[in-house]
């Protein structure tokens, strides 16, 4: 089937009230019809994932934002004029018809524009804005391609459009603007660099345990089944004898010989194609059945924060401490 006749019939699905999982720039998205709250209870019961936990609303256009929130702050104007369509998710108040389910009955809505083409087809299409977390179970890794949804989703959801592997690689930056000033909730797509240069100063959220700053950006998220440890050194390998470990590095490393497995995020240490390989390269390590995966660090500028984040919390509370035997 052409391009254009899946994008119909995925549109016709969303229209029907039914849950289609779509590429974007960053990760595939689940998106139902982000006014029809028995669409959007769908995607949660797919994806197992709780109900306090809010979704991001797709628009094609910005004009569409007026249409969901109560006002929209001149900072917001700008920073949308430069960043969307892309990367870049914003937090406002809400109107009120915007469905409970979507926004986890707060008084606020998360909104970004894709600028992937299959995406923006598929929400102009609908005509209307698409509710859509990233389409995996909850608390894994994120698809960044077609057949990642397809293993873990497959005969749940409606209907998968394939746009390839997606060029990002790791979700939106998610900023909020409820406060005085912008709060950076999720590092993502779009860097705090970049960011600030445009609206300055913006606040951070650091990951807090027991009180995640967005709703869902609970401390544990982006976990594989193997272990993943970030806070280790060459020493530490010592304590490893006869263990399956696997490395994510950044570059290409100088030890192959202690590992089970390598993956190299970026030969030539770009942070953009590390970020592009992320979520793939971990999971090609999760399929080996391996004890532990150690994760080198990345250098924290640019896309380096987001992936810093994600493998921050993917490595929380393993409790595979380098003095006991429990790995
Ligand atoms: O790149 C992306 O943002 C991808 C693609 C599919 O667009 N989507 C994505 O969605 O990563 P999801 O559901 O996996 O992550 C959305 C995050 C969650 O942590 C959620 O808590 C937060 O956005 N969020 C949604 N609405 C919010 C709100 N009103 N206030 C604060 N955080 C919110
Ligand atoms: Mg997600």
């Amino acid at each position: 089937m052409k391009n254009d006749e899946t994008i119909h019939q995925a549109a016709q699905i969303i229209q029907n009230g039914g849950i289609v999982a779509f590429p974007t720039e960053t990760v595939y998205g689940l998106g139902a019809d982000a006014f029809n709250p028995l669409a959007v209870a769908r995607i949660f019961e797919v994806k197992r994932r709780p109900y306090f936990d809010p979704l991001i609303v797709h628009v094609a256009s910005p004009a569409d934002v007026k249409k969901l929130v109560k006002e929209i702050p001149s900072n917001v104007k700008e920073i949308i004029k430069r960043f969307w369509p892309g990367p870049l998710t914003v937090v406002l108040f809400k109107k009120e018809d915007i469905p409970d389910i979507v926004t986890a009955g707060l008084p606020t809505v998360a909104i970004r524009m894709p600028s992937h083409p299959m995406a923006l087809s598929l929400i102009k299409e609908s005509k209307r804005p698409i509710a859509a977390p990233s389409a995996n179970p909850f608390g894994y890794l994120s698809p960044t391609t077609a057949e990642h949804v397809r293993d873990q989703l497959g005969d749940q959801v409606d209907l998968i459009l394939d746009g390839g592997p997606c060029p990002i690689g790791v979700e939106s930056t998610i900023l909020s603007f409820l406060e005085e000033r912008p709060r950076l909730l999720r590092p993502g797509g779009v860097s705090l660099e970049e960011i600030e240069s445009i609206i300055g100063k913006v606040e951070i959220s650091p990951i807090e345990d027991d009180k995640p700053s967005a709703p869902g950006m609970l401390p544990k998220h982006y976990a594989p089944r193997t272990p993943i440890v970030l806070d280790w050194n060459e020493k530490d390998l010592d304590h490893y004898k006869g263990k399956n470990i696997g490395l994510l590095a950044f570059q290409e490393p100088k030890n192959y010989l202690k590992f089970q497995s390598i993956e190299v995020l970026s030969k030539k240490g770009d942070i953009r194609e590390a970020a592009a390989n992320l979520f793939a390269a971990i999971r090609r390590l999760d399929a080996l059945d391996l004890d532990l995966i150690l994760a080198e660090p990345i250098p924290e500028i640019g896309l380096g924060r987001a992936i810093m984040d994600r493998l921050r919390r993917a490595s929380k509370n393993v409790y595979v401490g380098f003095n006991n035997d429990k790995v």
